[in-house]
């Protein structure tokens, strides 16, 4: 069973503020970067299925930027927070010039993170993710490995050269991914939702684009599968002041998925008007 949304809440830390160097910044596939800030506080408090608004402050060189969120992609002993970005417009651009030594502003961690059932170790998970709904899963994957869990990993791209390097995938989570692209490039041809094996009895987790959400959705009704799911819906501020990310609740309540989410049991979302 889920934790009850209230304990959920009582488990994240509170947010903090920070301005964050830079420690390194790769290109790991087409439009994607790899980013590691060094962030102790947000590292060390952080739980998979959060996220990091990032984005440079008033009073820095980029400062038109609202901040843009990230999920936490991984955190490193050393207090590094690692962040999987891939760029659409403006906003993201401009993070991806980011150089090393520069800094940046990290408010988090924020949001609800996935619920892995710590009571019951032995009880294996699967994440499904489709492009940049890989980062939770690493950072998930590395954490639940450290546990002796077993997490079965699936990740989906258009083609091989959008693929997040799979070595750098197996360095942080002690295993690769199972890989699907849509033109065969690279991996299983297909999309990733090919990868769903309707006998298992893992908890799926699921991360990327509102399609791939809603087919899960409609998979884990079909087969009677506990699922959660990470939204990625437009946020303004992160925390619960500007309405801009609300999703339509299964009760018919707009709930903020920035606060109430971004990871939500898929039978708390209408799914009809996602
Ligand atoms: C909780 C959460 C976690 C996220 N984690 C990550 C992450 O780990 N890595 C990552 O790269 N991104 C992630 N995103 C998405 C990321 O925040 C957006 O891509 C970013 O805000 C876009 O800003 P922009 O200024 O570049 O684009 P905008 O100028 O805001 O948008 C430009 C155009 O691209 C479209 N667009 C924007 N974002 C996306 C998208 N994600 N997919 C498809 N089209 C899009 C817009 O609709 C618009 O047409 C996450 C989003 C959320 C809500
Ligand atoms: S992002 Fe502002 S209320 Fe959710």
């Amino acid at each position: 069973m889920l934790s009850a949304a209230g304990e959920v809440l009582a488990r994240r830390a509170t947010p903090v503020r920070r301005r964050a160097t830079l420690l390194s910044t790769r290109v790991v596939a087409r439009d994607t970067w790899w980013q590691e800030f060094a962030c102790p506080d947000i590292a060390a408090a952080a739980l998979p299925g959060q996220f990091v608004m990032l984005g440079f402050g008033l009073d820095a060189p980029g400062s038109w930027l609202l901040p843009r969120p990230f999920s936490v992609g991984w955190t490193g002993p050393g207090g590094e927070v690692g962040i999987l970005l891939r760029t659409y417009g403006g906003g993201t651009r401009a993070l991806s010039r980011l150089e090393v030594g520069q800094k940046a502003l990290l408010l988090g961690p924020l949001g609800r993170p996935f619920e892995t059932g710590g009571d019951a170790p032995e009880s294996p998970i699967e994440c499904i993710a489709g492009g940049v709904g890989l980062a939770p899963f690493i950072f998930l994957a590395a954490r639940e490995a450290a546990e002796g869990r077993r997490v079965r990993l699936v990740y989906g791209e258009r083609d091989a050269e959008a693929v997040f390097d799979p070595g750098l995938i197996g360095r942080l989570t002690d295993h690769e991914p199972e890989l699907f692209t849509e033109d065969g490039s690279a991996g299983r041809r297909g999309l990733v939702t090919a990868g769903l094996d309707p006998a298992s009895p893992a908890w799926l987790l699921g991360c990327g684009p509102t399609p791939l959400l809603r087919s899960l959705a409609a998979f884990a009704r079909e087969h009677g599968r506990h699922l959660q799911v990470s939204v990625e819906e437009h946020m303004g501020c992160g925390i619960g002041t500007c309405q801009g990310c609300v999703v339509r609740g299964a009760d018919g309540r707009w709930v903020k998925a920035c606060i109430e989410g971004s990871v939500f049991p898929a039978e708390e979302l209408d799914w009809g008007a996602m």
